[in-house]
C-alpha cells in the first residue's frame, strides 16, 4: 500500500587563531583554525598576515566578472576601495579557464591577496571565502594570516529544496534563505512550488490555479496523526506573480544558485484540482485541508491532463532557465486509476500491464515533452515504479536503494534520504517545538555521506551530491523554517563541500563559534542548544551531589534557576559545576537555558532532579510475567482509565501484548522488574506511539505523544531486588512498538524480556 511508504512514516523505525603563526599547518583535521564553513579542502597556513588599513581591489584582468566583484564589494565593506588603475591592487583578480567548474584558489601574501578562478561560480566562491576570512580577521584594521587556498567541492550538487505549499512564504523570505544557502556555497534551490494545500506558481494560461488553487479553506491543528482531527477554520493561501518568480531566479543566479522548480505530478494533485476538478479520476476531489497524501489525482487516462501540464511546464520553462524540471512524482495511489474508465482503457491501449506501469506511462510521457524542449527531468525515487523514464535523474528519498538503482542503470541521481537529510525532523530528543517525527542532528548529518556503499564503483560518478529538504507542515512561520533549517544547513554544505577525509566534526563545532556570527548577521532564528548533561528526571551523583552542563559553543552562557521560575527572567549563572549538598529538598525543579552573546536564548530545559536515597526494594516472593491491559480505541496521549478494558494476560516481558490490534489502542503493563545491585539505574523507554514509565510511583520517563517511534531516558536511584512498574502506552494508526532497558550502575544493558519481570 502506497502509504506505507510515505515520508510520515519512515521511521518505525579555533581554536582560536593567535597572533602569530608558527610555520605551515596542512588540512590535518585536528588543526582547522582558520573559521571557514565549509572548510576548504587544502589550506596551507603560512607565516606572516596580510596587514592594511585598507584594501584595494583591481580586476582590470577579469572585465567578464566585474558584476560579482562588485556584488561581494559591499559585503566586504568599509575596508574596500575599487581601483581599476592600479597595476597592483592588493586584491587582484586573475581568470584560469584551467580551474574546473567551481573551483578556486586564494593566495594571501603579506603585501597582496591573489584570487584565481576560471569561472563565475569559481570567483564567487573565493569571494564567499574572502568574506569569511574578512569577518574572522578584520575589526579595526584588516590582519589575515597568509595562506594558500587550493578549493573545489567533493559533489555537485549541494542544495536545499522548500516547500512552500504547506505553508507559503514571501519572496523576501526565499531570498534571505538563498543569501543564507551562498554562504555555505550551496548550488541548488530546489523550490516545491506545487502540491495538495497550495498551488503557489502564478500560471498566465490558467489563472484558476492562483485564483482558486493556492487557498484552502482551513488548516489542520496540531500532529496529523491525531485523532479525531481538529482544523483550524481560517483560510490560508498565497502565491508567487511570475515578477517574483523572475526576481528570485535573477537574485540565484547573482549568487550562483541555481532554481529547480517542482510541479508535482501525477500524485499531490488537489490544490490543482481545487480549480480543474476534471483534471482527476472522479471529477470530484475530495478537500484535503490537512497533511498526508490524498488519494485524488491526475487521471492518467485523461488527454486533458497531459494538455494542462504540458502548458504550465512551457510557462515553468520560460520562467526557469535550470537545465531541470522536477515533476514530483512521489506518493501517487493508484486507487482511483484502478477504478477510472478512461485509466483503465488507457492501460488496454498502451497494453500496461498494472497502475504502476501507467504511472511510468505518465513520467516518460512527460519526460519525452521536457526533453524535446532541452531539459532533464528529474523526479523522486517513486519514478522507477513501473520502469524509469529514458533521460530522467533521481531524487533518492525513501533511503538510498531507489538511488542505487536508477545509478546502476546510468542515471545521474541525488541522495537525500529522509531518515538523514530531512529537515522536518527533530533536532534533539526533548524541549523541541513540535515536529513531524524523527531524530536529525547536526552530528549526524555531518557525518553521513551521499555516497550509498552498495554502489558499484563504477557508477559512483552518477551521484551529483545531496540536499536538504524542509517539508514545512510544522513550520507555519518563517522563523520556524530558520530554527529547523539553522545550523543543520551548515554542517550539511560541509558534508558536500569538504573531502571526507578533511571532514571532522569537532574541528567544525569548533569553526562554528564564528560561523554563528554569520548566521546572526543574517539575522537568521537558528537553533541553539539548550545545556546538556542532564535528563529530565534525574539522580543527583552519590559523591558529590553535583550538576554539570554543557554547551558546544564557547561565548555561550548557562542560566539556570531551582524554584522552577524562568531562568530567561531570574536565572543564575552557572559556571563549573553546581552542588546541592546543602539542599535538602528531595526534588529540586531545576530549569535552564543558553544565551548566546547575542541575548538570544535557547528553548528552556528542565530537569527534576531528585536526592540519592534509594527506593527500597520489594521482598515478598511474586511470580514470573507482568500484567497487560489493553483498551481498543483512538487515543492522542496515555491518559487512559484502564478501569475497563478489552483484553488482559499475563506475559512474560515488556512488550506490546500478542491481543492488542495492529491500530488503535491503550495498553498498560505493570508488576515489578528485578535489578540485579544497588545504584542509579538510567531506564530507556521506545516507543510508537506515546508513553510514559513510572517506577514505584514515581514518573521516570515522559515518552508522551505521537512520535512514529521516539527513544527517551530517566534515571532513578534502586535498591538492589524488586520494583513496582507501571507503563502506559498507546497506539494510533502507523504501527506499533514498546521496549525497554535500564543501564545498570556497572554498565551492563539489562533487558526486561521475560527473566527480570515479575507480578
Ligand atoms: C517526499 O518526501 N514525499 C519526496
Ligand atoms: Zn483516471
Amino acid at each position: 500500500m502506497i502509504i506505507l511508504n510515505h515520508r510520515f512514516l519512515q521511521f518505525v523505525s579555533i581554536i582560536l587563531l593567535t597572533i602569530v603563526f608558527v610555520g605551515c599547518s596542512n588540512n590535518s583535521k585536528k588543526d582547522q583554525a582558520i573559521s571557514l564553513v565549509p572548510y576548504p579542502n587544502s589550506l596551507e597556513i603560512e607565516e606572516g598576515l596580510f596587514e592594511s588599513k585598507t584594501v584595494n581591489i583591481n580586476y582590470s584582468k577579469a572585465p567578464e566578472y566585474k558584476d560579482i566583484i562588485e556584488l561581494f564589494i559591499p559585503k566586504i565593506g568599509e575596508f574596500l576601495t575599487i581601483d581599476e588603475e592600479a597595476s597592483d591592487g592588493s586584491i587582484n583578480i586573475i581568470v584560469d579557464e584551467k580551474l574546473q567548474k567551481e573551483a578556486y584558489q586564494l593566495n594571501i601574501q603579506g603585501d597582496q591577496i591573489s584570487i584565481v578562478a576560471g569561472n563565475k561560480n569559481g570567483f564567487i566562491y573565493a569571494f564567499t571565502t574572502l568574506l569569511q576570512l574578512f569577518d574572522q580577521y578584520a575589526a579595526e584594521d584588516v590582519a589575515i594570516p597568509c595562506m594558500h587556498i587550493n578549493d573545489s567541492p567533493q559533489y555537485s550538487w549541494r542544495g536545499m529544496h522548500l516547500d512552500v505549499s504547506r505553508h507559503f512564504f514571501d519572496i523576501t523570505f526565499v531570498k534571505k534563505m538563498l543569501d543564507a544557502m551562498a554562504l555555505h556555497k550551496l548550488n541548488v534551490f530546489h523550490w516545491h512550488l506545487t502540491d495538495d494545500q497550495g498551488w503557489r506558481i502564478e500560471i498566465n494560461k490558467y489563472p484558476g490555479l492562483t485564483e482558486k488553487g493556492a487557498w484552502r479553506e482551513e488548516t489542520i491543528i496540531g500532529h496529523m496523526a491525531e485523532h479525531p482531527k481538529k482544523y483550524d477554520g481560517v483560510k490560508y493561501g498565497g502565491y508567487y506573480t511570475q515578477e517574483e518568480i523572475k526576481e528570485v531566479v535573477a537574485y540565484a543566479d547573482e549568487l550562483g544558485i541555481m532554481v529547480l522548480p517542482e510541479i508535482e505530478m501525477p500524485g499531490h494533485a488537489v490544490a490543482a484540482a481545487r480549480a480543474f476538478p476534471n483534471l482527476t479520476c472522479t471529477g470530484k476531489p475530495q478537500p484535503f485541508n490537512e497533511w498526508g497524501v490524498s488519494d485524488d489525482v491526475f487521471c492518467a487516462g485523461n488527454e486533458n491532463t497531459f494538455h494542462f501540464l504540458q502548458d504550465v511546464i512551457d510557462e515553468v520553462i520560460e520562467l526557469f532557465p535550470s537545465e531541470y524540471i522536477h515533476v514530483g512524482g512521489d506518493e501517487c495511489p493508484k486507487t482511483k486509476w484502478e477504478t477510472c474508465k478512461k485509466c483503465q482503457a488507457r492501460m488496454k491501449k498502451e497494453g500496461l500491464h498494472d497502475e504502476m506501469e501507467l504511472q511510468s506511462y505518465f513520467i516518460k510521457r512527460m519526460e519525452k515533452y521536457i526533453s524535446s524542449k532541452g531539459k532533464k527531468l528529474i523526479g523522486w525515487d517513486e519514478i522507477l515504479e513501473g520502469g524509469l523514464a529514458e533521460g530522467a535523474t533521481v531524487m533518492s528519498w525513501q533511503g538510498v536503494s531507489g538511488g542505487v538503482e536508477a545509478a546502476s542503470h546510468g542515471h545521474d541521481v541525488i541522495i537525500c534520504p529522509n531518515a538523514e537529510v530531512y529537515l522536518d525532523h527533530y533536532q534533539s530528543n526533548y524541549n523541541e517545538p513540535l515536529a513531524i517525527a524523527g531524530l536529525t542532528t547536526m552530528e549526524s548529518i555531518y557525518n553521513w555521506s551521499p555516497m550509498p556503499d552498495s554502489l558499484d564503483a563504477k557508477y559512483k560518478h552518477h551521484v551529483l551530491g545531496a540536499q536538504a529538504n524542509v517539508w514545512t507542515e510544522y513550520m507555519p512561520a518563517s522563523e520556524q523554517v530558520e530554527y529547523m533549517v539553522f545550523p543543520r544547513l551548515s554542517a550539511l554544505s560541509e558534508m558536500l563541500w569538504t573531502n571526507d577525509e578533511v571532514q571532522n566534526f569537532d574541528a567544525f563545532t569548533a569553526r562554528m563559534n564564528q560561523h554563528y556570527k554569520r548566521l546572526d548577521a543574517l539575522n537568521l532564528n537558528y537553533r541553539i542548544p539548550y545545556p546538556e548533561g542532564l535528563l529530565p528526571v534525574d539522580v543527583l551523583t552519590p559523591v558529590t551531589n553535583n550538576v554539570e552542563l554543557h554547551v558546544p559553543i564557547d561565548d555561550a552562557q548557562i542560566y539556570y534557576t531551582t524554584d522552577g521560575s524562568d531562568p530567561k527572567k531570574s536565572g543564575k549563572r552557572y559556571v563549573n559545576e553546581l552542588v546541592f549538598s546543602d539542599d535538602k529538598r528531595n526534588a529540586i525543579e531545576f530549569k535552564y537555558a543558553t544565551k548566546m552573546p547575542n541575548g538570544r536564548w535557547s528553548n528552556l530545559a528542565s530537569s527534576l532532579i531528585y536526592n540519592n536515597d534509594r527506593f527500597k526494594s520489594y521482598t515478598e516472593a511474586v511470580e514470573t510475567g507482568v500484567l497487560s491491559k489493553v483498551k481498543v480505541g483512538e487515543f492522542s496521549s496515555t491518559q487512559i482509565s484502564f478501569e475497563e478494558w478489552n483484553h488482559t494476560r499475563i506475559q512474560d516481558g515488556i512488550r506490546v501484548s500478542k491481543k492488542a490490534p495492529k491500530n488503535f489502542f491503550g495498553e498498560e503493563l505493570y508488576g515489578y522488574i528485578k535489578v540485579p545491585e544497588s545504584g542509579v539505574y538510567t531506564f530507556t523507554l521506545s516507543s510508537n506511539d506515546g508513553s510514559k514509565l513510572w517506577i514505584h510511583d514515581r514518573e521516570i520517563i515522559d515518552n508522551d505523544g505521537f512520535s512514529y517511534g521516539r527513544t527517551r531516558e530517566g534515571k532513578v536511584a534502586l535498591e538492589a531486588g524488586m520494583h513496582p512498574f507501571k507503563i502506559i502506552h498507546f497506539v494510533a494508526k502507523y504501527g506499533s512498538n514498546l521496549e525497554l532497558t535500564a543501564t545498570a550502575p556497572d554498565g551492563t544493558i539489562i533487558n526486561f524480556d521475560g527473566k527480570n519481570v515479575y507480578h
